[in-house]
């Protein structure tokens, strides 16, 4: 399988709505438009009479219109000349799904499976689209280790004073990576400790599960005594998808769900809804913000000097090369990009004194 092979959201629903949209996906751009029925379709964004880009035209009933010399195409690429009208023309067709408020794409046929989102007791609170100027691999480096929490964050994480106390642990199987993470909080405000029931003594809890057909991150926060094993009133579970749109720009997309122990419909979640999607927005877009300060984007790790949070790198790297892009592990295209053996594992978090 190739990357396009993988379903990914590539546009939040409310963004399609007369007007066809072009967005790119993996280095290839694609036209999304939505018909006057409602029915979605997905083409390669370039006409194949005299390659104008399709996202240009409009659409007309249950038709997208060029707007060079007004060729029409139906949602399955079939296409019609008004001026030669025994031609036969066809611009390439993609699947495509509406599902999570958001439009998914694939190429037409190929047989991954659509993402599970494991949400019973959930609810959605928001839905979110952010764009990284940086390689996939980077942005998923950022969102799959904690150490930068104390210094990116404002609400989620754990505090730099006492980032040594905290425990990190990998459970890396064939087709996926979960990390698990346990540790003193940061200081929250009296008000949102209130509001999301937080107890004085709570630990954060961290953990996420990251797959890679396609690459995304299923991520639970929640916090809880150490002691009495007693949890927050509401946690978090977020599904958070790294789309690449070329080798070096990557879009952001967080569905966001709470679970949480208040009465009232979905556990207040209409209330935490205006609250939660502030704050995750503001969050995300503190990690966005580092993205765009790396002095180096080349997504290979030799080189980098590694701690102990950082073993995901390589494990995840391994993964995306063999699950999500398919290179053979023989090729040299898979081999050099997750060899992660300078890691200082020092559980301890004392520092290697050497400099390399
Ligand atoms: S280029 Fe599209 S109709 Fe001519
Ligand atoms: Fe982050």
């Amino acid at each position: 399988m190739g990357c396009l092979d993988h379903w990914h959201p590539v546009l939040l629903s409310k963004k399609l709505k007369r007007k066809p949209v072009a967005i790119r996906l993996c280095g290839t751009d694609v036209v999304l438009f939505r018909t006057r029925s409602g029915q979605v379709a997905a083409l390669e964004d370039i006409c194949p009479h005299r390659r104008m880009r399709l996202s240009l035209g409009s659409v007309v009933g249950e038709r997208l219109r060029c707007m060079y010399h007004g060729w029409t195409f139906d949602c399955e690429g079939a296409g019609e000349s008004p001026a030669t009208p025994k031609l036969y023309a066809c611009a390439k067709q993609y699947d495509i799904l509406e599902k999570h408020h958001a439009i998914w794409v694939k190429s037409a046929g190929s047989e991954a499976a659509f993402p599970a989102f494991e949400i019973d007791g959930y609810h959605n609170v928001c839905n979110l689209q952010h764009q990284a100027q940086a390689p996939l691999e980077l942005v998923v480096d950022n969102f799959c280790e904690i150490e930068h929490t104390p210094t990116t964050h404002a609400f989620f994480g754990y505090p730099l004073e006492r980032m040594h106390e905290v425990q990190v642990d990998f459970q890396p199987t064939e087709r996926t990576v979960r990390v698990v993470n346990r540790g003193p909080r940061k200081r929250i405000s009296w008000f949102l400790r209130a509001v999301l029931g937080i107890g004085r003594n709570d630990q954060f809890r961290d953990e996420w599960t990251t797959y890679f057909s396609p690459v995304y991150s299923e991520y639970d926060h929640w916090w809880q005594d150490p002691q009495s094993g007693a949890e927050s009133r509401v946690r978090f579970r977020l599904y958070i998808f790294f789309v690449p749109r070329d080798d070096h720009e990557t879009t952001i997309f967080t569905f966001a769900f709470t679970k949480s122990r208040y009465w009232g419909p979905a556990g207040g979640a209409r209330l935490l809804g205006w609250l939660m999607r502030r704050k995750l927005d503001y969050e995300l877009r503190l990690d966005v913000r580092i993205l765009d300060g790396l002095a180096d984007k080349n997504p290979h790790v030799e080189g980098m000097k590694l701690s102990r949070f950082d073993k995901v790198l390589g494990l995840n790297r391994e993964r995306i090369n063999r699950i999500y892009r398919g290179y053979g592990l023989g090729t040299a295209a898979g081999r050099p990009n997750y060899q992660v053996d300078q890691v200082d594992s020092h559980a301890d978090g004392a520092t290697d004194t050497q400099c390399h």
